[in-house]
């Protein structure tokens, strides 16, 4: 039997680069989907997962994500003087209990090798779970408890993957993959951003992880790899001839909310899914839709 999953690592110092000017002064994380920051949607899926305590790998200008997951006296005061009982509802899926989240700091944006390896001590020697926020995921099992799942039965590393277009590998760490049952793929290699003629497959990780912590000790080690970074890929190709590594094709539908137009398809496909803005939303995507046709 393997160890429960009890602790979850979010990589969160990046610099946003790829959505300036707004993420100037709000770290990406805290960009919303429809009314919710990234980074919420990371923590309420390991919270369903199982996850009891929530690391944060910050960097410098992250304490709106501190602030978004602290208590705000002077609103929750304002709000129950006016009645407002649904928004203090919103407010409650933002707090965990006291002590369960943990902050530390990345010191320079070395990669999200080194990002992982910040937060080694606080692990410890017991599994744990690495989610990437802009990595979103829409299921009707969180992408994470279906891993947790999975991790029970087979223990080792367990990552979400899925097929990408053969032109994309160079975006995603890929499995060399030695069995594949067509849900559950087993890995003999793993290489980083491979170019589409070196890929060795095309299946794909995306940003959720279920590791060992064997995984620490390689992170300590391993050199600089695909864009000068410290790659979490690599120390866990580095692992590979004494802990089993799976991939699960999982149930759900990923989005790139690293990327512009990820971004707004998740913006789109949520409201889709919310039964307090379905009809307005395919309201407004017919009006734009037939607006632009007839613009040609
Ligand atoms: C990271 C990982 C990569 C993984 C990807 C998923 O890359 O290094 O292996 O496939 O996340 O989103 P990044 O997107 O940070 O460049």
């Amino acid at each position: 039997m393997a160890l429960p999953v009890r602790k979850a690592v979010f990589p969160v110092g990046g610099l946003g680069t790829r959505f300036l000017p707004a993420t100037k002064a709000v770290p990406k994380e805290m960009l919303p989907v429809v009314d919710k920051p990234l980074i919420q949607y990371a923590v309420e899926e390991a919270r369903a997962a199982g996850i009891e305590e929530f690391i944060f790998v910050t960097g410098h200008g992250k304490t709106a994500l501190e602030d978004h997951f602290d208590r705000h006296w002077e609103l929750e005061t304002t709000l129950n003087q006016r009645g407002k009982r649904h928004e203090l509802g919103l407010l409650e899926a933002t707090q965990q209990p006291a002590g369960a989240v943990v902050y530390t700091r990345q010191p320079e944006p070395l990669g999200l090798g080194h990002a992982v390896r910040c937060a080694a001590k606080l692990v410890g020697a017991e599994p744990f779970a690495v989610l990437l926020a802009d990595d979103l995921v829409l299921a009707e099992t969180p992408c994470l408890k279906q891993m947790v799942e999975v991790h029970a039965e087979t223990g080792g590393n367990v990552v979400a993957v899925m097929d990408v277009p053969r032109e994309h590998t160079a975006r995603y760490g890929v499995l060399d993959v030695v069995s594949d049952d067509g849900r559950l793929a087993k890995a003999q290699g793993l290489v980083e951003k491979p170019k589409p003629e070196d890929a060795p497959s095309t299946l794909s990780i995306i940003g959720r992880y279920v590791l060992q912590p064997e995984v620490m000790t390689e992170l300590a080690q391993v050199r600089e790899g695909a864009g000068g970074e410290i790659q979490l890929t690599d120390a866990l190709a580095a692992t590979l001839d004494r802990v089993d590594f799976y991939g699960l094709r999982f149930e759900g539908v990923r989005f790139d909310c690293g990327d512009k137009a990820g971004y707004l398809e998740a913006n789109i496909a949520f409201a889709l899914a919310r039964d307090d803005l379905r009809d307005k939303a395919k309201e407004i995507l017919a009006r734009y839709g037939a607006a632009a046709d007839a613009a040609g």
